[in-house]
Parts: C-alpha cells; sequence; structure tokens
C-alpha cells in the first residue's frame, strides 16, 4: 500500500478577482522508502499540494480530491483532531524559509521539546536528551549548548539543520521537504542534500523532495513528478525522465540546466518551452 496517494487534487483560492485554481487534477503516489520529487518552476502549484494533502492551507482555499489517504486512511474525511495526531508525527513538513520557520520568540531547544512533548509525550528528561540525540543526528555541533540558542543566533544552514531535527524528531513515516536547499548558500546546500537522504535511508522514510532544480531531482530522486501551472505534465522514474522526457515542458526543464545549456546565459523556461500542450497534458 502506498503511504500517500492523491488522486485528482484540486485546489481552488478564493481571490478578490474571482476563484484561481492552483492545483488543476493532480494525482501521485508515494511508497514507504521512496524518494519521490515534485519539480517544476515557481507557481506550478508544488507547495500547494503539499499544503493541502497536509490540511495546512488557509481557509480561503478549497481542497477536493478523489482520493487523498495516508496508509489508506482518508485525511480529508476525518474528523480534525484525528488529522493533527497524524500531521506533524506521521507526516512531517520542511518548508521553504528555514529562519522564517522557526518561531524566533523561543529558544530551538524548546521548539523541539515541544513537539516531543505534543506527539511522544516524554518527560523533561527524556525530552532534552532525545533532543541533544536529534541535534547530533543533523550535524549540529556542541548540540546541548546549542539546545539554549535563539534562531537569531543562528545561520540559515544550522537552522535548516535544526527543522530537519524537528521533522524527523517524531520518526515519521513520510517526509515533505518543500525546497529545502534553495534559502541557503551553495557550498550549504550539498551538505544538507546529503543529510536529508541519509535521514531518509536509515529511517526507511518515504520522501517527497519539493524542487525546481533537476540536478536536486538527478541527485535524489527514485521517482519524479513534472508539474506545470497546477498540472501534472509528466511522471516517471529518474533513469528514465533524463533519458526520454516525454513533454516538452521537462525537456525545456533539462535544457536549462547548466551541464546542458550552451553560451554564457542560462535560457529560461519560457523561452525553451512553448507553452501549446498544458490543455491536452495526461493527467
Ligand atoms: N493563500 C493563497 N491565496 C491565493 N493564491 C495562492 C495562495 N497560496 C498560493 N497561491 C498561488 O498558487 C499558485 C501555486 O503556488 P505554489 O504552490 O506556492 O507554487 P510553487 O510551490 O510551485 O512555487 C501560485 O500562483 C500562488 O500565487
Ligand atoms: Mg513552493
Amino acid at each position: 500500500m502506498a503511504l500517500l496517494e492523491i488522486e485528482n487534487l484540486v485546489v481552488e483560492f478564493e481571490t478578490a478577482s474571482g476563484p484561481f485554481r492552483a492545483v488543476n487534477g493532480v494525482s501521485m503516489k508515494v511508497h514507504e522508502g521512496e524518494v519521490l520529487a515534485i519539480v517544476g518552476e515557481s507557481g506550478s502549484g508544488k507547495s500547494v499540494s503539499m499544503l493541502a494533502a497536509m490540511g495546512l492551507l488557509p481557509w480561503t482555499a478549497k481542497v477536493t480530491a478523489d482520493k487523498l489517504t495516508f496508509n489508506g486512511r482518508d485525511l480529508l474525511g476525518m474528523p480534525a483532531n484525528e488529522r493533527r495526531k497524524i500531521i506533524g508525527k506521521d507526516i512531517a513538513m520542511i518548508f521553504q524559509e528555514p529562519v522564517a520557520s522557526l518561531n524566533p520568540c523561543f529558544t530551538v531547544g524548546f521548539q523541539i521539546e515541544e513537539v516531543l512533548r505534543v506527539h511522544m509525550g516524554l518527560d523533561k528528561a527524556a525530552r532534552r536528551k532525545r533532543a541533544i540525540e536529534l541535534f547530533q543526528a543533523v550535524g549540529i555541533p556542541d548540540p546541548a549548548e546549542r539546545l539554549n540558542s535563539y534562531p537569531h543566533q543562528m545561520s540559515g544552514g544550522q537552522c535548516q539543520r535544526v527543522m530537519i531535527a524537528i521533522a524527523i524528531a517524531c520518526n515519521p513515516k513520510l517526509l515533505i521537504a518543500d525546497e529545502p536547499t534553495t534559502a541557503l548558500d551553495v557550498t550549504i546546500q550539498k551538505q544538507i542534500l546529503d543529510l536529508l537522504m541519509k535521514l531518509q535511508a536509515d529511517h526507511g522514510m518515504g520522501l517527497i523532495m519539493i524542487t525546481h532544480n533537476m540536478g536536486v531531482v538527478a541527485e535524489t530522486a527514485d521517482r519524479v513528478v513534472v508539474q506545470y501551472k497546477g498540472r501534472k505534465m509528466e511522471e516517471a522514474d529518474v533513469l528514465t525522465l533524463f533519458a526520454n522526457p516525454k513533454s516538452n515542458y521537462t525537456r525545456a526543464l533539462l535544457a536549462a540546466l547548466p551541464d546542458n545549456a550552451t553560451g554564457d546565459r542560462l535560457p529560461t523556461i519560457s523561452e525553451l518551452f512553448v507553452d501549446d500542450q498544458v490543455e491536452g497534458a495526461a493527467r
């Protein structure tokens, strides 16, 4: 059975100029131990589809799906309090902006211990011990002292490690990483990707890696969903996608990789891709 199964997900926002469809009939599955990349340029509905699956969108979003299940359980139909027990515990998400996702008013130690208290019911001593273990696991030096730091006292890379530690604190079965390296320096990006892949392999988690970067896809994914303007353009295992991309949009994404581009300036996706086949795209 798939961990997360999504069929025909539609997300519409109520806006001043009428309803706006950010996700338009997306379907995908993620299995235990599998890395699924969702790739597509900014605005293609990658974050919104995952936030919808997690039930984390604001009330202005109308979410419908033919199927939205975690481990066979219907997420849309279950009561909110049931869903809250799953989200943050069995499904965890790392958000795009590490510094903004942490609360500036509390120490990072408090923030990770809070998750351990709420979801795992650990007492004070056990929480602290586990928090130190987790900081060690994500490569934060001097973990015991670091627990007393506030987010602004740490670098972006360190904050991202804290976010990852919080996300894996309750041993999630599925981890959703939303552009986990985009906000970081290039030198730190590789370290964070390597860390995520190591944790995924060690714990056999399902991992959804959201990215706009085909290089990240190549380094991490087993399977890839290509999304554009709220629709799934293509889905394939990673080798097939790179060797034999079916849609023009995927080809355009691949051509924008530095290795494949010729000349001094990288072509933009819109230069490479003529938006002629979105309506006919396979779902
Ligand atoms: N709360 C919201 N209200 C209205 N529109 C939104 C909201 N959140 C996201 N959107 C719109 O939905 C579209 C998809 O956004 P998003 O999923 O964040 O794209 P991606 O993650 O692929 O860059 C964008 O056009 C964005 O402006
Ligand atoms: Mg996004």
